[in-house]
């Protein structure tokens, strides 16, 4: 009998954003072929008998090739096993999940894909940033700032053509993506955020003006993986940041970051504010 694929989304990093049917999956899987960003304590609702493959994938390179990891999925499904892809965030926003779903559906090998929090979007929630706000913002896109070897994307096209950008992968190569959203037509004075390990008691963002976040990502020493949110929307977080560090939306300790918004001028052009955040559980 042959077994299935299931493509899951493990979310972006907090494990209580894992789907109820990616972690009824994974109790059942027989083999978990995960990726870096995966949370041990996802991993951990597999089976202890279950065979755990580490595809784990640096910025722009994999620790298994990607023919071999479509293989991988592939051959076990044949020897009759339930199989877990799992993938940090969704799998099909800049996870291959696509890629992984074509080698199952060449294979005639039955396949599901069960969906994650994006890291497009958990990041900006997490953060207090509303993606799209009545009046603020009617639409959004979620671009990549490296392409699938590495090289940077042209983000000209869509750098003007909606109101929030959401940028992934621009960690590496930030002033080279504020500058050419500027050159394409954003504001210099636009806002914007740099949100680290969202969802996770590592989370960390730097919220600045497009021209000076670069700068002030480098200060904070902010890197892979953030998210970059660009767009009016970016000052809602002066009255929505409402992360403590443990993801239940407890009220912020008094000279919490809100308090520290809640004096901060409108943000068009205004100070950037470091943040840094720790669990307390
Ligand atoms: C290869 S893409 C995978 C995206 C993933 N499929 C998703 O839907 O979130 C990896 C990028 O996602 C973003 N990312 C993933 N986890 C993140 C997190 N916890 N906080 C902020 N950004 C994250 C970063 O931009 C990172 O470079």
């Amino acid at each position: 009998m042959t077994g299935r694929v299931f493509l899951v989304g493990a979310g972006p990093g907090d494990p209580g954003l894992l789907t109820l049917r990616g972690a009824d999956a994974l109790r059942r899987a027989d083999v978990v072929v995960y990726d870096r960003l995966v949370s041990g304590e996802v991993l951990d609702l597999a089976p202890p008998s279950a065979e755990c493959v580490y595809a784990g994938k640096a910025p722009g390179q994999a620790a298994i090739d990607q023919e071999d990891i479509n293989d991988l999925l592939v051959q076990r499904a044949r020897e009759g096993k339930q199989v877990v892809r799992l993938k940090g965030g969704d799998p099909f926003v800049f996870g291959r999940g696509g890629e992984e779903a074509l080698a199952c559906a060449r294979a005639d090998v039955a396949f599901e894909v069960v969906p994650g929090v994006s890291s497009a979007f958990a990041a900006p929630a997490f953060a207090g940033i509303p993606v799209t706000h009545r009046g603020l913002a009617a639409s959004v896109a979620i671009v990549t700032a490296s392409g699938a070897g590495g090289e940077p994307v042209e983000l000209h096209r869509v750098a003007t053509a909606v109101d929030t950008l959401v940028v992934l992968m621009a960690a590496g190569r930030l002033a080279e993506v504020c500058r050419s959203l500027i050159e394409a037509g954003r504001s210099p004075i636009e806002p914007a955020a740099l949100v680290q390990w969202a969802t996770t008691s590592k989370q960390r963002a730097v919220r600045a003006t497009l021209a000076d976040l670069t700068e002030l990502a480098a200060q904070a020493g902010i890197r892979a993986p953030a998210t970059l949110v660009v767009g009016a929307v970016v000052n809602l977080s002066a009255l929505l940041d409402w992360f403590e560090g443990d993801g239940r939306g407890e009220p912020p300790r008094e000279g919490s970051l809100r308090a520290a918004h809640a004096q901060a001028p409108a943000l068009q052009g205004a100070p950037a504010l470091a943040l840094s955040r720790s669990r307390s559980r």
